[in-house]
């Protein structure tokens, strides 16, 4: 563990240290209910830089504004009915909405775009950060650019320790995968730009209202509809396959077999299942899926396999999210 990087907790001593990190421009990794963020004040230009070269990330890829509250949020972009009705309804919660935005947000943090990706987040410790301090946050998820993202304050340790002013640690991220996002650049015409924990048949149904799925259509062919939709990312060092019903035949010798594991949606039937056999989740429930995602295959690629054959979850809810992530994860 690097040494210079303080791990802080949620108490109100140490969460008077983040903020008061904060507030002199540092950078810290932080917690919400999706992954660990990568946070620093919205308002000002050279904390963006600061995120975008700790991560590595292309100026060309926009951060997400955290906001404490829906009355701040509308601070940074233009209101319009529909975009109040979806901030009631999904709001604290894993929904980023895309709208136009306020001159206040600097132009690095929206990669020069005249919209800002917007949310209010619910953990509550973070809420608490944000509480104690009068500017957003802006944060992309806590990984090296192109990595998987992480789940745990460990995760982010290991990955960017050495670069960071502390990190606030709040346990194991409740839905283990980045928000959704909204498109309500032209509130009428909403489309999906990510999938995430909120379904996408959830916003439809509070738009009254089918919307399309604008995430990339993992087509390399097919031009980004907006930044950052990369069809390359979540890489593991270890290679991925994914495989729907049966994983596929290991039919390479016993010596390079055993550095494969075999990741399932659910436990195998088999009273003893056969060995580099993994699951992430008892009984298949998918939120529980996505909860363990990140956190197994930052494991499996930390241990000795160098093959991850991975089951995909069924196109549904939260599993489209799922999926996206591993077929990206898994694009050689
Ligand atoms: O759950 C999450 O959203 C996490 C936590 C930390 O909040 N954050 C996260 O950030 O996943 P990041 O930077 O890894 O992903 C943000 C995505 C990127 O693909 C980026 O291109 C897109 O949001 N984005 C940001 N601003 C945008 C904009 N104005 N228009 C379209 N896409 C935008
Ligand atoms: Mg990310």
């Amino acid at each position: 563990m690097p040494k210079n990087c303080p791990v802080f907790s949620a108490s109100e001593h140490d969460l008077d240290q983040c903020a008061e990190r904060l507030r002199q421009d540092e950078i810290l990794a932080i917690p919400t209910e999706t992954v660990y963020g990568l946070a620093g004040n919205a308002l000002k230009g050279s904390c963006a830089q600061a995120i975008f070269a700790i991560k590595g990330r292309p100026l060309i890829d926009p951060l997400i504004v955290h906001c404490a509250s829906q009355e701040a949020a509308f601070n940074y972009l233009h209101p319009h009915p529909v975009i109040e009705a979806v901030a009631q309804r999904f709001w604290p919660g894993p929904l980023t909405i895309v709208a136009t935005k306020r001159d206040l947000i600097p132009d690095i943090v929206t990669a020069g775009l005249d919209t800002v990706a917007i949310r209010v987040p619910q953990h509550p410790i973070f809420r608490k950060l944000l509480a104690r301090l009068d500017f957003p946050l802006a944060a992309p998820s806590a990984n090296p650019f192109g990595y998987v993202s992480p789940t745990q304050a460990q995760h982010v340790l290991k990955t960017l320790g050495s670069k960071i002013a502390g990190i606030l640690d709040g346990g194991p991220c409740t839905h283990g995968i980045e928000s959704t996002i909204l498109d309500l650049r032209e509130p009428d015409n909403p489309a999906i730009l990510r999938q995430g924990p909120i379904a996408q048949s959830a916003i439809a149904s509070a738009l009254k209202r089918q919307l399309p799925d604008r995430s990339i259509s993992l087509d390399a062919n097919c031009p980004q509809r907006a930044p950052g939709q990369l069809l390359k990312h979540y890489s593991t060092k270890a290679a991925i396959d994914l495989f729907v019903d049966h994983p596929p035949p290991r039919n390479a010798s016993a010596k390079s077999a055993s550095k494969i594991a075999t990741v399932l949606t659910q436990r195998p039937k088999a009273i003893y299942p056969t060995p580099d056999c993994y699951w992430l989740s008892e009984s298949g429930n998918l939120e529980e899926v996505a909860h363990n995602l990140f956190s197994l295959m930052q494991k499996l690629d930390q241990s000795h396999y160098t093959h991850l054959h991975i089951q995909l979850a069924p196109n549904t809810g939260i599993g489209l999210a799922i999926n996206d992530r591993l077929r990206r994860a898994a694009a050689k």
